[in-house]
């Protein structure tokens, strides 16, 4: 298996390891108000209503574990002889506990925690409140979850166009689409003449901008897909 492979991945991976998605009946943006909890500007007016709810979040991701989609990409990125960099907008960490070493997490990482006094980012397992001291800088009320809230730049943006620009295959795996510049990701690929899969439970406002589609929930569909790629050697 030759070739650059880029992996974008989204909530639906995660799906069947129990954490909820955003858009879909009973996801997160149903409960909870995206513009209270996900915004410079909640966090500002609620501190200790944004740390309530990423502790709630942190909580659930330490009782879940990887599912078959997550192995699978593990086992693909092992087997890969080409570039592989798998991109993900996911903030929970089961990529990496399923093995995989390549991640870029453009929208941060719920066990992460960042003081706004002295820039320090810092691993957090536990809980998160306003007056929590930072463990660097040992100041109280600068921290805050290290994940991207609307309106923020996604980190690491130049790196990941950089392999879309140059890719031979691009797979979006459990995204809606509708999110940027996420979305957009299929369309820089395209451009760099990859061909492009989308694997999900059903299409994405951007599906048809995709080559192939595989429907369908990603612990069956991804590990299915990555014995092709690999019998296809
Ligand atoms: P969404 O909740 O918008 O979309 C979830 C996608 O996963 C949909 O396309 C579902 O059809 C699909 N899906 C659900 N269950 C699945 C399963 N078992 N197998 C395969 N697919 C499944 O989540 P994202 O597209 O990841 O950003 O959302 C993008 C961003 O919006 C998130 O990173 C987050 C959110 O607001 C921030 O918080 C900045």
């Amino acid at each position: 298996m030759k070739g650059r492979l880029v992996i974008l991945t989204g909530a639906g991976i995660s799906a069947e390891s129990g954490i909820p998605t955003f858009r879909d009946p009973g996801g997160l943006w149903e409960k909870y108000d995206l513009s209270e909890v996900a915004t410079p500007e909640g966090f500002r007016r609620n501190p200790r209503l944004v740390h309530e709810f990423y502790n709630a979040r942190r909580r659930d991701l330490l009782r879940v574990k990887p599912n078959p989609a997550h192995y699978a990409l593990a086992d693909l990125e092992r087997a890969w002889s080409g570039e592989f960099l798998l991109v993900t907008q996911n903030v929970d960490d089961l990529h990496e506990r399923a093995g995989s070493r390549r991640v870029i997490h453009i929208h941060g990482e719920l066990l992460k925690i960042r003081c706004e006094h002295c820039g320090g980012v810092f691993r957090e397992t536990g809980e998160v409140f306003p007056e929590t001291p930072c463990p660097g800088c040992g100041r109280p009320g600068g921290l805050r979850p290290h994940v991207v809230w609307f309106g923020e730049e996604p980190f690491h943006l130049p790196e990941v166009y950089e392999a879309l620009s140059r890719c031979h295959l691009f797979v979006a795996i459990g995204t809606s689409g509708t999110v940027f510049p996420a979305a957009g990701f299929v369309e820089v690929a395209r451009a760099a003449g990859a061909r492009c899969v989308e694997i999900n439970l059903k299409p994405a406002e951007n599906a048809p901008l995709f080559h192939e589609h595989r429907y369908g929930p990603a612990s069956q569909v991804v590990p299915a897909w990555v014995k092709e790629i690999l019998k296809e050697g």
